[in-house]
């Protein structure tokens, strides 16, 4: 089963939409030509639209870091899924590990989240992820299979094929630690076989799961080179056009 690597740029709450023009001014011409992979860019809120249309005729993608799941109504603060479709993206990230963190995401809001992205035709990014003291006290395994199960909940395997999933340790996001190859691989394993027991072999060996946690330009290969490893969510080393380029290019 070849599936095509995703690699994703997560940009946080940088970059106004000047510096994403700046960025994508830079970006686009390093990637040209760039068939191998796909790329994505998951600007703010306000610098979507202008992400969007900077990359409108390339093979760039454009998607938001967050949506909510209500069709729209009285969420003060938040995006709807038919607001991400009006600017004209297609992706959007659920479930990163600081939305867990800080804005207290539960599986359960997860899982609403994926429900209206699927239905809405947007592709799904879904982050998943162990702590350090989860790691430490050899919880790898269940932490993943439970955010699994609760992402995917009511889910069919038909209606989650085009869904994406990023492994992210939380101890890897922002620390400059890498997991190494072995054990981003070692995971990647455990969270495809879970997703073939809740969705079917088929389903599992199609999807895509991304490796994300202080991905940089000097082990992109280290990581990407691997045949488990479809992807990178990449924050940090996402921000520089030359940086972000250099691992597309890994
Ligand atoms: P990082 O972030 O590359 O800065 O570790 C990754 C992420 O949070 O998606």
């Amino acid at each position: 089963m070849s599936r095509t690597k995703l690699i994703a740029a997560n940009w946080k709450m940088y970059k106004t939409p000047a510096e994403a023009k700046a960025f994508t001014d830079s970006f686009l011409p390093l990637v040209a030509g760039h068939t191998r992979d796909e790329i994505a860019l998951f600007p703010s809120v306000t610098s979507l639209a202008t992400v969007v249309e900077a990359v409108a005729g390339s093979r760039v993608i454009a998607g938001l870091q967050n949506m909510h799941f209500a069709e729209e109504g009285a969420y003060t603060g938040e995006t709807s899924a038919a607001m991400l479709i009006a600017v004209g993206a297609t992706h959007t990230l659920i479930g990163h590990s600081e939305r867990r963190q800080y804005f207290a995401e539960t599986d359960e809001i997860v899982n609403k989240k994926l429900h209206t992205a699927l239905k809405h035709h947007i592709v799904p990014v879904v982050c998943i992820g162990e702590h350090l003291h989860e790691r430490e006290g050899g919880h790898t395994k269940a932490v993943l299979c439970t955010q699994l199960r609760g992402a995917f909940a009511g889910i069919t395997a038909e209606a989650a094929a085009p869904v994406v999933i990023a492994y992210e340790p939380v101890w890897a996001i922002g620390t400059g630690k890498t997991a190494t190859a072995a054990m981003a691989v070692e995971a990647h394993q455990v969270i495809r076989a879970e997703v073939a027991d809740l969705l079917g072999a088929e389903t599992a060996a199609a999807m895509r799961i991304l490796y994300g946690g202080s991905v940089k330009p000097e082990n992109a290969c280290e990581l990407l080179c691997q045949t488990e490893i479809d992807g990178a969510l990449v924050g940090g080393a996402s921000l520089k056009p030359e940086s972000f380029a250099a691992i597309v290019h890994y």
